[in-house]
């Protein structure tokens, strides 16, 4: 021990605070992060939002402690993610509360806590940086998206400079030279309305890392190892960090999920032959129209194979809840279907009867998928999920893009392309080398160990 006072024998204990924005692809990866430096050693504070809050009770070794976000109920429901981002980023700025401020004074006031090294918050929680300088508080940030993404964000002046953004509808394919593998319609970008929006948000995110201590990023070294080694020669911060999958340093992946997980699934998965099930599912934010959800329905019927279908509420426009089917499609997926609104996700991706995964390439589901060696039919909406989508098709080919409308047609030849063609095949050998790779980086030496290791050291020496 090297601690200050003259004691030597072990050091003090010591706690972070961590800040997740309140969304479920974030909440997960910093809830893991969390429990990663907990099993290490150090005590844990969660701020949190009102709006999807957690429940503390599955979380009884941590501390709960609210933020006023100011959210309004409208904007909470609307799903628009950067107007809430707006939102709630002036409502804890807000001068006459010093809202997140006057928080983070009491937090540190608590003597029944150990003294708090710092701050680990999602990098979309701009109003974080000042109110943490206010209080003395060092300041670490999460990234919850890859590093190519970060890359994306870094580039953006450049970008607008040479001309591939705004994007122009002729200019679609054309390769961004600097960002290879990325094409302009890969890039991270927003409606025009909110182009203006978005630049700035970007600006103060990069502003956010530039002024923390460290930065964390979910993603591994052998994953994009030229991408990290851009934001490390890049960036003027002290530490950037690779510890990621950090759903695989977490025990507990359940306890953050938002809506609750149907487990009976896994029964049902128990029954099917082995690499036979087609796993679908779109995250916690991405919807479609009521159309799409007809010929995804019967896409899925159509291709032969078992699949698990997440339809979570809200995910098709204009309805509550899953809608009835159309007629006869239960009884045409009788027994090789199964539809359920949430799923335990990283189990049934880990259950050996999966063998292709239908998703919107959310970082998270990427990683997951990547980490149990499943193939994947990518179907991006927004943010960073064409950028994923390009890497899982061009840098690590272990799955393709299922572009343009979506018809049902179309929809049965992709499964098929996944589940029993040749160049599926070839996917799913090049996912399980990815799944080695993951193994590798998480054994003891591994590139994300050492990474954590580092990691704890640092805070501890804020
Ligand atoms: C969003 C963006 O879409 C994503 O691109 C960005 O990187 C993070 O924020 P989301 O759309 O929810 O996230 O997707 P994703 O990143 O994949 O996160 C979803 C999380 O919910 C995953 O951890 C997944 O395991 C979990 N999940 C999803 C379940 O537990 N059950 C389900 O049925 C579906």
């Amino acid at each position: 021990g090297d601690d200050a006072g003259g004691r030597t024998t072990s050091r003090r204990r010591r706690r972070i605070l961590v800040f997740p924005l309140p969304f479920q692809g974030h909440i997960n990866p910093m809830r893991q992060l969390a429990d990663a430096l907990h099993a290490r050693g150090l005590a844990v504070t969660v701020l949190h939002t009102r709006f999807n809050a957690p429940d503390p009770g599955r979380r009884p070794e941590f501390r709960f402690v609210p933020v006023p976000d100011g959210v309004p109920a409208g904007v909470a429901a609307s799903g628009d993610v950067i107007g809430l981002l707006d939102a709630m980023n002036a409502a804890m700025e807000a001068e006459e509360s010093a809202a997140l401020r006057g928080v983070l004074e009491s937090v540190l006031a608590d003597e029944e806590q150990p003294p708090a090294a710092c701050i680990v918050f999602d990098a979309n929680l701009l109003a974080v940086p000042r109110a943490a300088a206010a209080v003395g508080l060092k300041t670490l940030v999460l990234r919850t998206a890859s590093a190519a993404c970060l890359g994306c964000f870094m580039a953006y002046p450049m970008l607008h400079q040479k001309g591939y953004l705004p994007p122009q509808e002729s200019k679609m394919y054309m390769p961004v030279e600097e960002l290879p593998p990325l094409r302009v319609r890969d890039l991270f970008y927003s409606s025009r309305s909110d182009q203006e929006k978005l630049r700035n948000l970007l600006a103060r995110a990069m502003e956010a890392v530039n002024s923390s201590s460290g930065l964390v990023i979910n993603t591994f070294d052998a994953l994009e190892p030229a991408e990290l080694e851009r934001i490390r020669s890049e960036l003027r911060i002290p530490t950037v960090l690779a510890p990621g999958p950090l759903h695989k340093l977490s025990s507990k992946n359940t306890a953050s999920s938002l809506l609750d997980e149907d487990h009976g699934c896994i029964k049902w998965l128990d029954k099917q032959p082995p690499r036979s099930v087609l796993y679908v599912s779109f995250g916690s934010l991405a919807s479609m129209d009521p159309d799409e959800f007809l010929e995804v329905a019967w896409g899925l019927a159509a291709s032969g194979h078992p699949f698990l279908w997440v339809v979570r509420p809200g995910s098709v426009r204009g309805s509550e809840d899953i809608q009835g089917f159309p007629e006869g499609f239960e009884a045409a997926v009788e027994g090789t279907g199964k539809v359920i609104r949430w799923a335990p996700q990283q189990e049934v991706l880990a259950h050996p009867v999966v063998g292709g995964f239908w998703m919107h390439s959310g970082w998270n589901s990427t990683m997951e998928s990547i980490s149990e060696g499943v193939p994947m039919i990518c179907r991006p909406q927004f943010a960073d999920q064409m950028m994923n989508t390009r890497y899982v098709e061009k840098m690590w080919s272990v799955g393709f893009e299922l572009e343009g409308e979506l018809e049902r047609g179309r929809i049965e030849e992709a499964i098929r392309k996944l589940m029993e063609e040749r160049e599926g095949a070839e996917m799913r050998e090049r996912a399980m080398e990815l799944k080695k790779k993951v193994a590798h980086c998480l054994k003891s030496g591994g590139s994300s160990q050492i990474a954590m290791d580092k990691l704890v050291k640092y805070i501890l020496s804020l």
